[in-house]
């Protein structure tokens, strides 16, 4: 059968939408090429109009991508579909990657980056979106670096980033939200090259987090901090962002190796927000 794949490129840096995808048909062949050359070109992809999607579809969709990482958040995780991880304000957990409100800081990420066993991509699906906030930001990792000085970009490449589960803690703890990020203060921080290079593209990208990458090796606390603050207002700066405002029944795939994403603030005893998340595992070697 045919099907009429178009992706649509948003007019921001990044993004584009994703027509004639369906996460009720695993991508196989010249469909799974397309799906993984527009990841890699646009970092975000929106795939509308999911509604009729199962869970157990958007399992086997998003394994066509690679093989599955399970959340150590347990509780969070959808009772006989573990692959499915619940992110909102529903449920016996809330999981929440928002500030509390408008004046809140932002927490920009890549997910599991705090892991040794990394994500390479996920995909979240809106199953109930609150009618105010809750929009979820993108930001272009492969701009960030290139607008970089050359001093800079060859002084980046020698630098490790320790990211550790502390950080998210005490971010949430600062939001007045639960302090608890998950079991990632069980094992041991992850250290990452801050520049990493794209495998597919060979472009190179920066890999940190405004929370979650808590020290620079080799350098004290208070000057990590500042240059992390500097870092993210220049990488994550309007200019490299997509913002998306969700519908429900959207799916978006995105590639944690070029984009960071961050959510934004939205009622949490307001509307139900329930996403469902699949995460992707990095397989390509680690830097
Ligand atoms: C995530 C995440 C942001 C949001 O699910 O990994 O960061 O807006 N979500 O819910
Ligand atoms: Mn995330």
């Amino acid at each position: 059968a045919s099907v009429n794949l178009r992706i649509e490129p948003t007019d921001r840096v990044i993004g584009a939408i994703a027509h004639g995808f369906d996460l009720a048909r695993v991508p196989k062949g010249d469909e799974l090429e397309r799906l993984e050359d527009a990841l890699e070109a646009y970092g975000v992809l929106v795939i509308p109009n999911q509604h009729h999607a199962t869970p157990a579809q958007q399992i086997a969709f998003s394994r066509a991508l690679g093989p599955l990482e399970l959340s150590d958040m347990e509780a969070a995780l959808m009772p006989g579909h573990p692959e499915i991880f619940v992110v909102g304000n529903i449920g016996k957990k809330r999981v929440t990657f928002s500030p509390a409100d408008d004046l809140g800081e932002l927490e920009w990420h890549s997910d599991h980056i705090h892991l040794k066993v990394r994500a390479r991509a996920s995909l979240l699906l809106a199953r109930a979106v609150p009618p105010v906030g809750g929009d979820t930001l993108f930001a272009c990792m492969y701009s960030a670096y290139d607008a970089l000085n050359a001093e800079q970009q060859s002084a980046y490449q020698h630098l490790n980033v320790v990211n550790d589960v502390s950080g998210l803690d005490a971010y949430l703890a600062e939001q007045g939200l639960d302090a608890d990020a998950g079991d990632g203060d069980l094992v041991a921080p992850a250290v990452w090259p801050l520049v990493r290079t794209h495998p597919r593209s060979g472009r190179k990208a920066l890999y940190f987090g405004n929370q979650v990458s808590v020290d620079v090796v080799g350098w004290p606390r208070d000057r990590t901090k500042a240059f992390i603050a500097e870092l993210t207002a220049h990488a994550c700066r309007p200019a490299f962002r997509y913002r998306h405002r969700w519908q429900t029944g959207d799916a978006v795939l995105w590639d944690n190796r070029r984009v960071l994403h961050a959510g934004t603030p939205y009622e949490l005893n307001g509307p139900a927000r329930e996403m469902h998340r699949t995460t992707i595992r990095e397989i390509e070697p680690t830097h």
